[in-house]
């Protein structure tokens, strides 16, 4: 995995395994996250992990860390937020408090692309730690880390190899990947390190994330599961570019119909477009898009029952499954399975209408 995200620098890396992608976004949070810290995360995240910081660490009688939300795709947007963030909580940031810029792209369900290299940048200008949740673009078509400037490199990746690394949608398993130091030392042992944006710390090998969370918490990926992700690591290039072709064709197909909205980062009218052009292996977009039938400025929405009627019948061509990245398409309303814990607000915010459906393209 670690030479799938990092290629030559691979030496520089290491990854720990994981039991579900949750498991490992949970153990890195944990890991890094201390008692009122701050977020900064893009607006676009999968359910589970707003649930996991909204409801668990966000919890007063918990972590009691802030949750702040940029709307934007750019490295500008996020300066702007962090500078913004940063004058909100200057008591938390005096007292030792740290910022954490928590990322997902392509995200889930629009699968919008950020531009992660400016992000970490400016992140790291300033001084904070940046992860990225690359689940849906795979490392193949966002390759994160193989950028030659470090400040531009996010300082932890996950995956849910659960989506397409495994890719038969019958495992759940998942990895965190950060530089070496920060991952495991000897114990008893300290390490020197320098930060990308050249200060120099030392780390010791109980602020490590093997023997920090990893080693304690149990979460980690069993054998029979390991076995299944390698399988289908095999494989999965192959899948991510057949599907590519298909996300394309599919996303066309749609937008030409005049009664559905696609937000699509393939298409050129898209406001994510030239992100994904810029971010992505050859421009491609993640096998992932959403549409919905709720009118535009020229017509009304579709009758709820007409809608319902038309995703009821979408079995067996496309499947009604709530996982992603499998070899078949399937579909899914997020605002009633993978997003259904947000308040109607924060989907409103977050682009997911009543009738929004996700298509994982297969
Ligand atoms: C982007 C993203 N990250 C993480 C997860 C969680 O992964 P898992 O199902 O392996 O716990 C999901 C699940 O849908 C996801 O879409």
């Amino acid at each position: 995995m670690v030479d799938l995200e990092a290629g030559e620098r691979a030496n520089q890396y290491l990854a720990w395994n994981f039991n579900s992608g949750m498991a490992a976004i949970d153990g890195l949070l944990s890991h890094l996250l201390g008692y009122e810290d701050i977020v900064l995360a893009s607006r676009n995240i999968y359910g589970g992990s707003y649930q996991l910081l909204e409801d668990w660490f966000a919890k007063p009688s918990n972590l009691n860390i802030a949750v702040e939300w940029v709307d934007g795709y750019s490295g500008d947007d996020f300066a702007k937020r962090l500078d913004e963030v940063t004058e909100k909580y200057a008591d938390r940031i005096a007292n030792g408090k740290r910022i954490y810029v928590y990322l997902e792209s392509p995200c889930n369900p629009h699968g919008y692309v950020l531009d992660v290299a400016a992000i970490s940048r400016a992140s790291h200008t300033r001084g904070w730690d940046v992860i990225v949740d690359s689940t849906v673009g795979t490392p193949m078509l966002h390759p994160v880390l193989k950028r030659d400037d470090v400040m531009e490199r996010p300082d932890y990746v996950i995956h849910s190899y659960t989506k397409e690394l495994a890719g038969s949608g019958t495992t759940t398993a998942g990895v965190v990947i950060g530089r070496n130091e920060t991952m495991f030392i000897p114990k008893g042992e300290s390490v020197p390190f320098t930060k990308p944006n050249g200060d120099e710390v030392t780390i010791e090998w109980n602020n490590s994330l093997f023997w920090n969370v990893y080693y304690i918490k149990g979460a980690f990926l069993d054998a029979d599961k390991a076995f299944e992700v390698l399988n289908g690591m095999k494989t999965y290039e192959m899948r991510v570019v057949q599907k590519t072709i298909n996300t394309l064709t599919l996303a066309k197909i749609f937008d030409a119909h005049p009664d559905i909205n696609v937000s699509c980062p393939a298409l050129p009218d898209s406001d994510n477009y030239l992100h994904c052009q810029k971010n992505m292996y050859l421009g491609l977009p993640a096998a992932l898009f959403t549409i919905d039938m709720e009118g535009n400025g020229n017509r009304a929405p579709i009758n709820r029952e007409v809608f319902k009627q038309f995703f009821d019948m979408l079995e067996p061509a496309i499947g009604m499954q709530v996982s992603l990245g499998q070899t078949n398409t399937v579909a899914l309303c997020p605002a009633l399975t993978t997003h259904s814990e947000l308040s109607d607000s924060a989907l409103s915010e977050a682009g997911i209408k009543p009738t929004t459906m996700r298509l994982s393209i297969g």
